[in-house]
């Protein structure tokens, strides 16, 4: 059984539909006790009890458990209990409940913060996180490392920024296409902070691609993975092409300065060796850029 946790959010969701259609048998569990899937009873990864989550845990027996919970925004306890309390609680019920199974956590580019500008991160990189955000994600995979290091068979993920269908507006992305398609709707103009950054954008199916290649790779998995496209694009020329698509080409005003995304402020450059991952997983992104913006739009509509 492949145990999904925050199969109800964006990278969960992905996951666990990209597992049922591979034909495996996934459990995608939801924080919510309203509508829990059978076999889960719904919990609050952060908020306990230890023995809930254990019991849970016993009753699915579950052979990879993915950790898709998070928060990728909020205030600082918001991002604190969902990216390193909550890995705390798993990683201890885990221990207690289902020692064997193989945990595959969901990390993020986030978490090296400044790198040199023009090269390509490698996971040996020093991390060094800007903001609240990469630091509480760097906290919860140095948890999931030393969880490595007591015997857990676990591997970090560690996941560039995500583009393709469902993308959430709290992403510059999603947001781009929420008011670009509003513009289309309503006129006016899509105005944005600088887009002079580049970042590394993978598409979310890539990514739910290179978790169940985690999952069912064998023993001996490297610890930390990136899982990015390995290209990297000016912001500027992501606002364009996804303007071109809404068929509103020059309607994106970026400002000239500002501080753009509280989860990268600062940072001018990501690109991802993916090297790694190839190795490893035999993975690779299959997903052009333009494909990916192209059914982000669609999926909007
Ligand atoms: N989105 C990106 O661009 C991006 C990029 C790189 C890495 N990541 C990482 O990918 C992971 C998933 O992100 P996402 O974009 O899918 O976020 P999301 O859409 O906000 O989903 C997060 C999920 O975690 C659940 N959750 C949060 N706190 C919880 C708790 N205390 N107990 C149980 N469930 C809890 C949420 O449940 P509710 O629905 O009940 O709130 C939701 O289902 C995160 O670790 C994030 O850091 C995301």
């Amino acid at each position: 059984v492949l145990l999904v946790l925050g199969a109800g959010g964006f990278v969960g969701r992905h996951v666990t539909a990209l597992a049922r259609s591979a034909g495996l048998r996934v459990l995608g569990a939801a924080r919510a006790a309203a509508a829990p899937p059978r076999g889960w009873p719904g919990l609050d990864l952060a908020a306990g009890p230890a023995a809930a989550l254990e019991g849970a845990l016993r009753a699915v027996a579950p052979d990879v458990v993915v950790n898709c919970v998070g928060a990728t925004g909020g205030d600082q306890r918001r991002l604190v209990a969902a990216n390193v309390v909550a890995v705390s609680q798993l990683l201890r019920a885990m221990a207690q409940a289902v020692p064997k199974a193989r945990l595959v956590h969901i990390g993020s580019a986030a978490e090296y913060g400044l790198v040199e500008a023009g090269a390509r991160v490698q996971e040996s990189a020093a991390p060094c996180p800007v903001g609240a955000y990469g630091v509480t994600k760097l906290a919860g995979t140095q948890l999931v490392l030393a969880a490595r290091a007591d015997g857990l068979d676990a591997v970090v993920l560690r996941v560039f920024n995500l583009i393709g269908p469902g993308t959430p507006a709290s992403t510059l992305p999603g947001r781009l296409v929420r008011d670009l398609r509003q513009a289309q709707a309503a006129g006016g103009r899509v105005t944005t902070g600088p887009l002079t950054a580049f970042r590394d954008f993978v598409d979310v199916r890539d990514v739910a691609g290179a978790v169940l290649a985690a999952a069912a790779v064998g023993v001996g998995v490297p610890e930390v993975l990136n899982i990015g496209s390995g290209r990297a694009t000016q912001l500027a020329e992501l606002a364009s092409s996804l303007a071109a698509i809404s068929g509103a080409a020059g309607v994106v005003d970026a400002a000239s300065q500002g501080n753009g995304s509280p989860r990268s402020a600062g940072v001018p450059w990501q690109q991802a060796d993916i090297s790694r991952a190839a190795a490893a997983l035999g993975w690779s992104p299959a997903t052009g850029l333009r494909e990916s913006l192209r059914d982000m739009w669609d999926a909007a509509g």
